[in-house]
């Protein structure tokens, strides 16, 4: 017979008790190494279990493994209310109590264990729970055996009182316990103890959706602003931002791409006003002034970072012939510039419209032209290295409500690179009015204006398109006409009908001379835009003054005051007035073609 010490147990239960051990969640838990325990039922009238734990040494033992080396875990049976242990004494100890030498048995919750080999060979097992292990007891009502027979109870005993809860037999002995039934939360044993929680799910629910959708919506959000900041920072924005800073009352702003999306119905396809090399314009509003908004077509990576600084020297350009830029937005891939909207169409629209060229007088383009190219000259000056236009032409002529001429889209035409490697590889411009030097060095220059310039006159002059869709290839290109036309001697041939006999020979082989030379081959020997400014404004005074023969200009300018700029004075409606006369000089008699 073997003899079991009394060690421990849970001896508060008693059968009236409406507690029970739980069967599925606890389990008898053994540690050692020779470890032989015994559970017991109350006094050891009912039931008797065994745990065994064993091994020879501590290498035998696995953490986290409680299988019988060192370790082993039996389940009990249902109804428990009490346990007992008790270990076997006989064992033989001799062979493991220097490295073992407690040992433990214990009924515990299993997921609360697990099992490490030093609850073999220290005091760790007692130390992680403190001597005290959790178990679980499972309550129900055991004074009838079941749902069934608590509901015939007559007696009116029955426990689940609330409306929408039911009764669930116990697993664990008899009894039964009460539930709220799906939907309804609360305590069952009271009268309208569960209550609905549809309404309070689905709000739940309703809140939890909003919460992410919000939370997706904050993230995608500073996504973006990174990518805009990025791009803010790639094209030298920061920059621009210092240097904005540092200059005080520079009119200039830096727009988000959220106000220019607003401003242009997100850049809708019916207020594009103009499409080119460089980008597409988009009429747009902006504080309800109206303003033209150009998305640049794709820049190159220097481009990109030099854009904040280029960007700032056109923002400080400020002259009438030029239409003045108002900010630019740099949060987006390729750059978005704002400027000042005009309204009155181009020098183009003006030449080669339907019906216009009849009714605009030649003294009128040639003031445009004469603007234009102050405006031109004034970019040229303006910064060293130079603000190239580079796609100089009629259409980027625009004309404001006096129709003054206003030179545009200069901005996304590059600064010339001082470094001389630095080559354009993008060709730009328009054909018909590339100067054939660029188109071999591929270097553009000043004298690329000049050339472009040269063929906006020769538009002027002979009403032609700079170029033809027909014809051979010699009638194509209207410069080519005009120089063969020009070394025949043989000017009047190309000329416009209505100026023919209308305007002074002199002042139409002045400007057939100026266009010539702007058309020179070589950029070297073509005039600078300064010059063929100068060149334009004494060219008008003769037009003004028919008496004044050229060579004498000089004492004109003496007679009109010195002014040698020009282009100053008002104008109504286009028609020029005289300069230092208060006299109109009434354009429709002299310049109407008729
Ligand atoms: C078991 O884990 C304990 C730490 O929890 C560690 O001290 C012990 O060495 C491990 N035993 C084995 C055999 O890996």
């Amino acid at each position: 017979m073997e003899y079991f010490g009394r060690y421990g147990g849970f001896n508060e239960g008693d059968p009236s008790s409406p507690y029970r051990l739980s069967d599925t969640q606890n389990r008898f838990t053994v540690i050692g190494c020779s470890a032989l325990a015994l559970i017991s039922d109350y006094d050891g009238t009912g039931y008797q279990g065994l745990g065994v734990a064993t091994c020879r040494n501590l290498s035998d033992l696995v953490n986290g493994s409680c299988s019988g080396m060192g370790c082993s875990q039996t389940t009990i049976p249902k109804r428990m209310y009490y346990y007992d242990t008790t270990f076997s004494a006989s064992v033989n100890t001799s062979q493991i109590w220097e490295f073992n030498r407690c040992s433990y048995a214990v009924l515990m919750e299993a997921a609360a264990f697990k099992f490490s080999t030093t609850y073999v060979n220290t005091n760790k097992f007692n130390d992680t729970y403190n001597g005290r292990v959790p178990m679980i007891l499972e309550w129900a009502i055991r004074d009838v055996k079941s749902c069934d027979a608590a509901k015939q109870n007559t007696t009116g005993t029955y426990a689940c009182l609330s409306a929408n809860s039911k009764c669930v037999d116990s697993t664990n002995d008899q009894g039964y316990t009460c539930n709220c039934t799906n939907g309804y939360a609360g305590n069952p044993y009271l009268l309208d103890g569960c209550k609905g929680v549809t309404m309070g799910l689905f709000g739940l629910m309703v809140i939890v959706m909003i919460t992410i959708f919000w939370g997706q919506m904050i993230l995608q959000k500073r996504k973006l602003n990174k990518v805009k900041q990025e791009y803010f920072r790639k094209h030298g924005g920061v920059l621009l931002f210092d240097k904005m800073k540092s200059e005080k009352g520079l009119a200039f702003n830096v727009f988000s791409e959220a106000e220019l999306i607003h401003a242009t119905d997100n850049f809708d396809s019916s207020r594009i006003i103009g499409k080119g090399g460089h980008g597409t314009v988009y009429k747009g509003i902006i504080k309800n002034m109206s303003v033209a908004i150009k998305r640049c077509a794709v820049v190159d990576e220097r481009q990109k970072k030099e854009f904040g600084q280029e960007m700032l020297i056109l923002s400080q350009i400020n002259h009438k012939n030029v239409v003045k830029l108002l900010g630019c937005c740099l949060e987006v891939e390729v750059p978005i510039l704002v400027y000042e909207f005009v309204l009155n169409g181009t020098l183009f629209e003006l030449i080669h419209g339907k019906n216009q060229a009849s009714q605009i007088s030649f003294n009128t383009l040639l003031r445009i032209a004469h603007e234009a190219a102050e405006g031109l000259s004034f970019l040229h000056l303006y910064a060293s290295p130079p603000i190239i236009h580079g796609d100089v032409k009629s259409s980027n002529i625009l004309l404001d409500d006096n129709y003054m001429a206003k030179v545009s889209d200069f901005g996304a035409s590059i600064l010339v690179p001082s470094d001389k490697e630095q080559f354009v590889t993008m060709v730009q411009g328009t054909c018909g009015y590339l100067d054939p030097e660029y188109m071999q060095t591929c270097q553009l220059t000043d004298k690329s204006d000049v050339y472009s310039f040269g063929v906006i006159l020769l538009e002027i002059l002979t009403g032609q398109l700079p170029l033809k869709l027909e014809g051979s290839e010699k009638q194509r290109s209207l410069s080519l006409i005009f120089l063969s036309a020009m070394k025949e001697n043989n000017l009047e041939a190309v000329l416009v009908n209505h100026v023919k006999g209308q305007e002074s020979m002199e002042l139409l082989r002045g400007l057939a001379d100026l266009a010539k030379k702007c058309l020179d081959m070589c950029g070297d020997n073509r005039p600078s835009m300064k010059e063929v400014a100068d060149e334009l404004n004494r060219l008008r005074k003769l037009s003004l003054h028919p008496w004044v023969q050229l060579g004498v200009e000089t004492e004109v300018e003496n007679l009109l005051g010195g002014d040698t700029t020009g282009g100053y004075e008002i104008e109504l409606s286009g028609y020029p007035m005289g300069e230092s006369e208060n006299q109109p000089i009434n354009p429709r008699s002299s310049y109407y073609a008729r």
